[in-house]
């Protein structure tokens, strides 16, 4: 196929002093179709290139996986089995009879229904705060709040650690507000933090607001931010404190306010709180931002993934709404997964892993290789278990981990099934 760029570098006859003052445009520079080939041969040689393992039903506690059968999920963010439950589905459903496949227009315009409003109302009272706004993702989410709330001046804290989304999210804001400054601390070290809030108050270039932005559950090591901790911390120093609870949030704490209610925090004591909703809270899409009215008010005025982006679509919206009443309706859903998680952890020390002992639903087994991790999950899914190995660049370079989740729609017969796959991959993979 004829690439345009293809011929760019063999048309540059450039004179060698020219090419000195500009040593970017030499003449080996490989074309885009090369090197795109050079980096998926490289992947595929190591052992690291990805396959899109395909689905052919719902999400649940198993699913249907195309040439493979129906083997038992264990890596979905469905934590709370709400992604097929009746009500949620059904909720869906009306909203597309309702309101049509999608809005066909961004918020501001005429992309603003009353499900919009329902689910937004619904979200600040689950976290009792003034007001929240909904966005397509918490990726979106996350690329609004620091680009939107932050000026020159201020300085962005964020834990080393924190995912993708809050670090693009605060590199963008960084490019668009000039002078807004930004560093990292080391991952979950109150010490590091409380260095880097002290150099922040004594740095002369920052004169404006000081933002701490941490994952209440962090979603490759399944730890938790010491939200408390922190609260203080950021109370001393006149900070805001930003927390992404995507992983957290329907899963911590006896209610599933999230991370800040399991260590005895109100709501309130968040600043702000982003969150998806395509994990627990029915697994569909869609993002989250909730705190102060003041802040939602600004969002909705100049945050540019909700200005220049479509709004939510009503069907998911609907669902989403239901999920969460589900959630609030029914608190016991997030006891099963306690209890379910107790048990898989216990699982896997039992089959001869080691794994972190914490409340989260993420597990992860270390194995350090990437391309280890990879046969050890297509090993597990020939047993009729779906795990999936994670490896670079999704985490550090000798990192390579199985991502074991739990949801509260697995039974003891799914765990059991998790426990035996995992002791056969300790006979074969020692
Ligand atoms: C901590 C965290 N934040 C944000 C996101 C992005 O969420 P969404 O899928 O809604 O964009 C994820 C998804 O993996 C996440 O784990």
């Amino acid at each position: 196929m004829h690439d345009p760029f293809c011929s760019i570098g063999a048309h540059r006859q450039v004179p060698s002093r020219i090419a000195r003052l500009r040593p970017m445009t030499t003449l080996a520079a490989p074309t885009f179709p090369s090197r795109t080939q050079q980096i998926l041969d490289t992947l595929r040689q190591n052992g690291q290139l990805k396959h899109l393992q395909t689905i052919e039903g719902p999400m649940d506690a198993t699913v249907k996986l195309k040439d493979y059968g129906e083997v038992a999920c264990f890596c979905s963010n469905n934590y709370l089995g709400l992604a097929n439950h009746p009500e949620v589905v059904e909720a869906g459903i009306a909203g597309i009879r309702k309101y049509g496949a999608g809005t066909a227009s961004v918020r501001f315009i005429c992309g603003t229904f009353d499900c919009h409003h329902t689910l937004e109302a619904r979200i600040a009272e689950f976290y009792g705060v003034e007001a929240s706004y909904t966005f397509t993702s918490c990726w979106n989410a996350n690329e609004a709040i620091f680009p939107t709330l932050c000026e020159q001046g201020d300085i962005i804290i964020s834990d080393e650690l924190n995912h993708a989304s809050i670090i693009d999210g605060v590199r963008l804001a960084a490019v668009i507000k000039k002078g807004l400054l930004k560093t990292v601390y080391r991952h979950n070290d109150l010490n590091s933090l409380r260095q880097k809030l002290a150099e922040a108050r004594a740095n002369p270039e920052m004169t404006g607001t000081i933002w701490v932005v941490t994952d209440g559950v962090f979603s490759m090591e399944g730890d938790i931010a010491d939200l408390p901790a922190m609260r203080k911390l950021c109370d001393e120093f006149g900070a805001y404190l930003v927390v992404d609870d995507s992983h957290g949030t329907g899963v911590m704490g006896k209610t599933g306010r999230g991370t800040h209610e399991h260590q005895g925090l109100a709501g309130t004591q968040i600043d702000y709180i982003t969150g998806t909703l395509g994990k627990a809270l029915g697994g569909g899409a869609g993002g989250y931002i909730a705190g102060s009215r003041k802040a939602i008010d600004l969002l909705i005025q100049r945050g540019r993934p909700t200005l220049f982006s479509n709004a939510l679509p009503c069907t998911i919206a609907c669902s989403a709404d239901k999920a969460i009443e589900v959630l609030m309706r029914e608190p016991q859903r997030v006891a099963k997964l306690r209890a379910n998680v107790d048990a898989a952890r216990a699982g896997i020390r039992d089959a001869g892993f080691e794994v972190l002992q914490s409340p989260t639903a993420i597990c992860p087994i270390i194995v350090h290789d990437t391309a280890k991790a990879i046969a050890m999950s297509k090993r597990l899914l020939e047993l009729g278990v779906f795990v999936i190995g994670f490896g670079f660049p999704v985490v550090p370079e000798g990192h390579a981990r199985l991502r074991v989740q739990i949801s509260a729609a697995h039974e003891a017969s799914h765990i059991k099934a998790l426990t035996d796959g995992l002791k056969v991959l300790r006979r074969e993979f020692s």
